[in-house]
């Protein structure tokens, strides 16, 4: 993947911007709340997924502005593409000039890895964020994941409406029973989409992670099932009762969660503040490497903000890691800047490029 260039108007703090990139390194320095993640979020946008912020549509769109628009270039597979997201009350996204029926249609067009401060999360907060994070990755592998874990979340929603009337009317079993396969049938295809990608995280997280921790530590991560695909169909009925007290589905993949284990001990329950960021960050740049191997391709790399609480060596590392691919790299010290050979720096202030 590479992203040639690209045009903002109205979006977030930017009131009017064009770039062209680097191949390789980008990197978009400046003082605090200039716009460099507003950069990064717009770059990111064109993969089809949500933001890494957690924000809603409507606060794209530049204060007191009703519409906002962004533009990319980019090669893709070798063919070089043109997209166009516009920011109203809801977002839209054209492909080469044609209206695409969601945004989340551009998943698999434009492939990249981000990494932002809150991704240390995936280290010590909710199992959530961790599924999230393989969701997001392999559904810029495999679109159709997406479809199928949109079918899945359906499911399991009916049947959290039915369950909570089972334990006084046995009779919805009917309806239960339809539900309950296509959660079974949908939930066992996620999870060995999971596995899988689990797996082969595993090929590259260990030497990144230890690349990161000067070679002292040594990092596993293993996918954990609350029930195996096969078993689902029989542990929801099984569950039935119990559920319907609860009164959500208390089994399946949306249930799962991936264990870190630093030196064999759980990164979630002992890691450092450190720790818990190096997890973090290794775990972006192994998906990277994943979807490469898959798809033949470099997915562009967003790098926000990664640099800070970093020892002079993590940083030189991360530096020397991403020299291969696209990057885009945000920090407030320009010396980082300055360690890089090649490139292109951009300064940022007040939503401008200097
Ligand atoms: N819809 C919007 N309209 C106008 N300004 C906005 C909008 N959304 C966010 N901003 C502003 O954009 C500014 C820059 O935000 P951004 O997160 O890109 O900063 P940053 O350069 O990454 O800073 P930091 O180094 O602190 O991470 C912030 O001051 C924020 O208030
Ligand atoms: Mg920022």
């Amino acid at each position: 993947m590479l992203i040639e260039n690209i045009k903002i108007k109205n979006f977030r703090n930017i009131r009017e911007l064009s770039i062209c990139f680097d191949e390789k390194m980008n990197v978009i320095s400046g003082e605090n709340a200039q716009g460099k993640t507003n950069i990064i979020e717009a770059l990111w946008l064109f993969c089809g997924a949500k933001s890494f912020r957690g924000a809603k549509d409507s606060s794209f769109v530049r204060f007191g502005e009703k519409k906002g628009v962004t533009e990319i270039d980019f090669f893709s597979g070798g063919i070089e593409h043109s997209a166009k997201m516009i920011f109203e009350e809801k977002r839209k996204a054209e492909l080469d000039g044609k209206n695409l029926k969601t945004t989340g249609d551009l998943a698999g067009v434009l492939s990249a890895v981000v990494f932002s401060p809150l991704d240390i999360s995936l280290a010590s907060g909710g199992p959530d964020k961790r599924r999230r994070f393989l969701d997001t990755s392999i559904g810029q592998l495999y679109p159709k994941y997406i479809e199928l874990l949109r079918n899945y979340m359906r499911a399991v929603m009916q049947r959290n409406k039915i369950i909570k009337e089972y334990k006084y009317d046995p009779s919805v079993s009917i309806m239960l029973d339809v539900f309950e396969s296509e959660i079974a049938e949908n939930g066992g295809r996620i999870i060995d989409y999971r596995k899988k990608f689990t797996e082969k995280l595993n090929n590259y997280l260990p030497e990144i992670f230890s690349g990161l921790s000067s070679g002292k530590e040594k990092i596993s991560s293993l996918y954990v099932a609350n029930c195996e695909g096969t078993m689902l169909s029989a542990k929801l009925k099984e569950k039935r009762r119990e559920d319907s007290f609860l009164g959500f589905t208390s089994v399946g993949p949306h249930r799962d969660d991936i264990d870190f284990l630093i030196n064999g001990v759980s990164a979630r329950n002992y890691g450092s503040q450190g720790q818990k960021r190096s997890v973090a960050i290794s775990l972006k740049l192994s998906a990277l490497s994943v979807i490469y191997e898959i798809s033949g391709e470099y997915p562009v790399c967003l790098l926000d903000d990664v640099m800070s609480e970093l020892d002079e060596n993590r940083q030189k590392y991360i530096l020397n890691h991403v020299r291969e691919w696209q990057t885009f790299i945000t920090c407030c010290d320009p010396s980082n800047a300055q360690r890089l050979s090649g490139g292109k720096v951009f300064t940022v202030r007040d939503g401008g490029i200097f």
